[in-house]
């Protein structure tokens, strides 16, 4: 079994979304299990299509507020009431475009675990980080300030390790190179004792694709990817999918 998470962005227009939720409703997933995150706009649309191949569907981002006058702001109380049951917290692009930082990130994870939500809390160093030598010291701050002290229920939780250099269309789109990925979500699995105590379901992001993500998933220490890119036209995503599952 391996994790397929995918990362829709604001790539996608109307038509093209539906477009591709119908087609991922026919999909045989074999033993790949799958959440999509989609714009706001097009989770109700998304719960519809995907439920009957067992789709889970997500928020990209949600508020740490349940309600109030917070204009443009969607809480993670509100997509759980409407019927989703993953959260993306701390993506690249929320902490480096929007400006989010680590105690916005432990607000979010609060209020994500509050709603029933399961969070995908998303981790990476930026290009300055690893040429420094600080890809530790960095994913350790995230981590710790993201979970400590928290009580997070068995499979409430997914860490994506996201190089920020990595990711394609924010970042450099630089993949990174599959040993280099094992390294690190080696160090992630050892900091994560630390923090809770059953083990929690690595994924790796930051440009993946139908031709290397096997190169990833064979990695001990990966049980999944997070895509955005790849995972937006039904062809690349179909490749994807096939991909996965002769190796899962
Ligand atoms: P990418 O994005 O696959 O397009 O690099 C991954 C992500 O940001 O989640």
């Amino acid at each position: 079994m391996a994790y397929l998470f995918a990362n829709w962005k604001m790539y996608l227009n109307s038509a093209q979304a539906d477009a591709l939720m119908e087609d991922l409703g026919q999909v045989d997933l074999g033993s790949v299990e799958m959440a999509v995150f989609p714009n706001t706009l097009d989770v109700r649309k998304a719960l519809g299509a995907l439920r009957g191949n067992h789709i889970a569907v997500g928020a990209q981002n949600a508020a740490w507020v349940p309600q109030g006058a917070y204009t443009g702001a969607t809480s993670a109380q509100v997509f759980a009431d409407g019927g989703c049951t993953h959260v993306l917290v701390g993506h690249s692009e929320r902490r480096h475009i929007f400006g989010e930082n680590n105690d916005d990130v432990r607000k979010k994870m609060e209020a994500a675990l509050d709603a029933g939500l399961t969070p995908v809390l998303c981790i990476g160093e930026t290009k300055e980080d690893m040429e420094a030598d600080k890809t530790m010291y960095r994913l350790k701050k995230q981590l710790t300030k993201a979970l400590e002290g928290l009580v997070i229920p068995k499979g409430k939780l997914f860490v994506a390790y996201e190089p920020v250099w990595a990711i394609s269309g924010s970042g450099n789109g630089t993949p990174c190179a599959p040993e280099k990925a094992e390294e690190v979500h080696h160090a992630i699995r050892e900091e994560m004792k630390g923090l809770v105590n059953w083990d929690v379901p690595l994924l790796y992001g930051g440009s993946t694709n139908d031709e290397n993500v096997v190169s990833y998933l064979s990695l001990e220490c990966v049980d999944g990817v997070l895509v955005g890119r790849a995972s937006t036209t039904a062809d690349s995503l179909r490749n994807l999918i096939e991909r996965m599952k002769s190796v899962s």
